[in-house]
C-alpha cells in the first residue's frame, strides 16, 4: 500500500522526507519519489525499485538542487500502471508549478486524462494519478479560481470520484501543502514550528508524538505554523487531536501487536478496494481484462488453479460460478494440474489466483494451459509480478501488500475479485438478468461494513481460546461453500500454532472421520444461512449433534437470529445476515483471529512469521 509523507517547517525538507519514507517501508512499495519547494519551483527525483535507488537519484541530480523547508514524499504500491520511474510519484503538472502524491484509486480518472489530453496536456505516466496534477495547475492559471491555491484544489477535489489521500504543492505556494483523504488514511503531525503528514503516524514519530485525525472526506492545509481542517465543500471541519503513545515499531503495524492482526482489521479496506471500479452503476466492467465479451460468451468451461489459501478462495468461486453461469468449473491444486494432463481448449477459462503473482507452481499451470490454448485470466494482488505477465488478462486485488506470511486480507480479497469475473461471466452469457447481478453486487457492497462488524468478535474468540489452552488437535466442519471456509480455518491454525487441524465437508464426515471424535475435541462449525437453501442448513444442525452426541465442544458460527443452532453450541459466534455464497467474506474472519490466538497460547509469538514458511514460493 502507498506511504504517503508531507513536511512544512524550518529546516531542510528533504532529510525528513527520505526518512520519513523510510519509516514507510514497511508497507511495501516498489518504487519512491520526493518533491521539494524552493522559492518559486519545485524540484523533484524518483525511481522505480527501492529507497536506495531513490537515494541514488538524489546524489545523481545533487541534493543541493532539493533544497527548501517543504516536501512531499512517497512510496508506491503500484496499481495502476507497472512500477517504472515515469509512474512513481510525485507527478508533476505541465507547467512544472504542481507536484502531487496520491494513494488510493481515482476512479473516474479515464474521462478525467481524455478530457486533459483534449486540452492538449501530455501525460506522461500510466498512473490514474498524475491527471491531479494537471487539473490543479488548469484550475490555479484560469477561470474563478486563478491563483488561489486553496479553491483550485478544493476544484479538483470535488471533480474526482474513488477513494484517495491527495497531497497538494503549489511552486507559487512554498510554504504551504494542500492534502485531502476520502476513505484512505492521513494523518497530521504537530510539530514545533513545523507540521507534518504522513499515512500513518509511523511516518512522523520521530518527530512528533502529537497527531491530528481528520474525519472522513476532510481537507487540510498545513504551513509551518499550524493546520486547518475543512470539508470538501470548504467550510471548516475539526479533526481529533491526540498524543501518540506507540513506539516505533508498533507504529507501524498500526498499534497492532503483528502484522497479520494488522492485516485482519484492513480487510473492510481491502474487499472495498478490489470492488471499486467494478460496477459502473449498470453493469459489472471487467476493466483490467482483455478478454474480450466474445471470449467470455465462448467459455464452456472454468479450470481455476491456485495453491494454500489462493486455491481455497478458488473453492469459493467454484460455488458461486458454477451457480451463476452454469457451466462446469473445476479446481486444481496448481501443483497437480499439470501432470494429470487436463483437457483444455480455447473455450476453457483458466483462473490463476496468486496473492503474490510469483508462486511457481501457480505459473508453471498457466504455462501448461497456455500451451493448451486455454485463456488465461489471472487474480493477483501484485502489480506488475510474473503471473499476470504472462496471462491473457488480469484482476488486480487491491488488499496492498500483505507482510505477515500467513495470507488474511489477501484471501478475502480473492474471494471478492473471485466473485467479481463470476458475475462478469454471468452478465456476459445472460446466465442471470441485469436485476440479478445488480442485486449480488448489492450484497457484495455491504460486505465490507459487515467485516467491520465481524472484527468485534476479537474479544470473544480471545476468551474461547484461552478456555481451550494448549490445544492438541481441532476439526473445521462445512458444507457448500462453508467447506472452503472450514478448509482454510484449518489451514491457519496449522501454519500458525503448529497444530494438527483438518477441514471436512461436513457431509463426509460420516463416512471415516468421524471416528476422530473423542471427549473435549474443538470442532469448528460453519453453518449455512437458514434462509438460504433450507436442507443445507437442517443437515449441518444434524451434524452438529452427531459430533456433540460423541463428546466434541462446537465452536459454532452462525448468523445472527439462527436461534435453532443455539442448543447444541459451547461457543457461538454471530456474523451478521448475508447470502451463503458471500459468507467466506465473512466467516473467514473469527477463524483467523482464533488460529492467532490459539497460536498465542502454545506459545508461538511470531504469527507474522510461522516457521518453514515462505511468502513466495518460487520453488516447484
Ligand atoms: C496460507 C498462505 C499460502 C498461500 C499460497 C499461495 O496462509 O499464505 O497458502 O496462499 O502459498 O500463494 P500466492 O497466493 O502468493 O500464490
Amino acid at each position: 500500500m502507498c506511504g504517503i509523507v508531507g513536511y512544512v517547517g524550518n529546516q531542510q525538507a528533504l532529510n525528513i522526507a527520505v526518512e520519513a519514507l523510510r519509516r514507510m517501508e514497511y508497507r511495501g512499495y516498489d518504487s519512491s519519489g520526493v518533491a521539494v519547494a524552493g522559492a518559486g519551483t519545485i524540484a523533484m527525483a524518483k525511481r522505480a525499485g527501492k529507497l536506495a535507488n531513490l537515494e541514488d537519484k538524489i546524489t545523481e541530480v545533487g541534493a543541493d538542487t532539493l533544497q527548501g523547508t517543504t516536501a512531499i514524499g512517497h512510496t508506491r504500491w503500484a496499481t495502476h500502471g507497472r512500477p517504472t520511474d515515469e509512474n512513481a510519484h510525485p507527478h508533476m503538472s505541465f507547467d512544472g508549478k504542481v507536484a502531487i502524491v496520491h494513494n488510493g484509486i481515482i476512479e473516474n480518472f479515464a474521462p478525467l486524462r481524455d478530457k486533459l489530453e483534449r486540452d492538449g496536456v501530455e501525460l506522461k505516466s500510466e498512473t490514474d494519478s498524475e491527471v491531479a496534477a494537471h487539473l490543479l495547475a488548469q484550475a490555479y492559471n484560469e477561470g474563478d479560481t486563478q491563483g488561489d491555491f486553496r479553491a483550485s484544489a478544493l476544484k479538483v477535489l470535488n471533480g474526482l470520484e474513488g477513494a484517495f489521500t491527495l497531497l497538494f504543492m503549489h511552486a507559487d505556494h512554498p510554504d504551504q501543502i494542500i492534502a485531502a483523504r476520502r476513505s484512505t488514511p492521513l494523518i497530521v503531525g504537530v510539530g514545533e514550528g513545523e507540521m507534518f503528514l504522513g499515512s500513518d503516524v509511523a511516518a512522523f514519530i520521530e518527530f512528533t508524538k502529537q497527531a491530528v485525525e481528520l474525519g472522513q472526506d476532510s481537507v487540510v492545509s498545513i504551513t509551518a505554523d499550524g493546520y486547518e481542517i475543512m470539508n470538501f465543500d470548504g467550510s471548516p471541519a475539526e479533526g481529533t487531536e491526540f498524543t501518540i503513545d506507540w513506539d516505533l515499531e508498533a507504529a507501524e503495524k498500526g498499534g497492532f501487536d503483528s502484522f497479520m492482526m494488522k492485516e485482519i482489521h484492513e480487510q473492510p479496506a481491502a474487499v472495498r478496494d478490489t470492488l471499486a471500479g467494478h460496477w459502473d452503476g449498470e453493469r459489472v466492467t471487467l476493466d483490467e481484462n482483455t478478454i474480450s465479451d466474445t471470449d467470455l460468451k465462448s467459455f464452456n468451461q472454468v479450470f481455476v488453479v491456485a495453491c494454500g489459501s489462493a486455491y481455497h478462495s478458488g473453492l469459493a468461486a467454484k460455488y458461486a460460478i458454477e451457480h451463476w453461469v452454469r457451466i462446469p468449473v473445476q479446481i486444481e491444486v496448481a501443483s497437480e494440474f499439470r501432470y494429470r494432463d487436463p483437457v483444455l481448449d480455447e473455450r476453457t477459462l483458466v483462473l490463476a489466483i496468486s496473492q503474490s503473482g510469483e508462486t511457481a507452481d501457480t505459473l508453471e499451470a498457466v504455462r501448461h494451459a497456455k500451451t493448451q490454448g486455454a485463456k488465461v485470466l489471472a487474480v493477483c494482488n501484485t502489480n506488475g509480478s510474473q503471473i499476470p505477465r504472462e496471462s491473457d488478462a488480469v484482476i488486480y486485488t487491491h488488499a496492498g501488500p500483505e507482510i505477515g506470511v500467513a495470507s488474511t486480507k489477501a484471501f478475502l480479497a480473492q474471494v471478492a475479485a473471485n466473485y467479481i469475473v463470476g458475475l462478469g461471466l454471468a452478465q456476459a452469457k445472460g446466465t442471470k438478468y441485469p436485476d440479478e447481478i445488480r442485486a449480488i453486487w448489492e450484497e457484495l457492497e455491504w460486505i465490507p461494513a459487515k467485516i467491520e462488524q465481524v472484527l468485534q468478535v476479537r474479544e470473544q474468540i480471545g476468551q474461547i481460546a484461552q478456555t481451550l489452552g494448549q490445544v492438541k488437535t481441532m476439526l473445521f466442519l462445512g458444507r457448500g461453500v462453508g467447506f472452503p471456509i472450514a478448509l482454510e480455518g484449518a489451514l491457519k491454525l496449522k501454519e500458525l500454532a503448529y497444530i494438527h487441524a483438518e477441514g471436512f465437508a461436513a457431509g463426509e464426515l460420516k463416512h471415516g472421520p468421524i471416528a476422530l471424535i473423542e471427549d473435549d475435541l474443538p470442532v469448528v462449525v460453519i453453518v449455512p444461512s437458514p434462509r438460504g437453501v433450507s436442507q443445507l442448513h437442517s443437515k449441518i444442525v444434524s451434524n452438529i449433534q452427531e459430533i456433540r452426541a460423541r463428546g466434541a465442544k462446537t465452536i459454532v458460527i452462525a448468523e445472527e437470529g439462527d436461534t435453532a443452532v443455539e442448543p447444541y453450541s459451547n461457543w457461538l459466534i454471530r456474523i451478521p445476515q448475508t447470502p451463503t455464497i458471500m459468507q467466506p467474506l465473512l466467516a473467514t474472519v473469527p477463524l483467523q483471529f482464533l488460529a492467532a490466538d490459539i497460536a498465542l497460547e502454545c506459545g508461538n509469538e511470531d504469527i507474522d512469521k510461522p516457521r518453514n514458511l515462505a511468502k513466495s514460493v518460487t520453488v516447484e
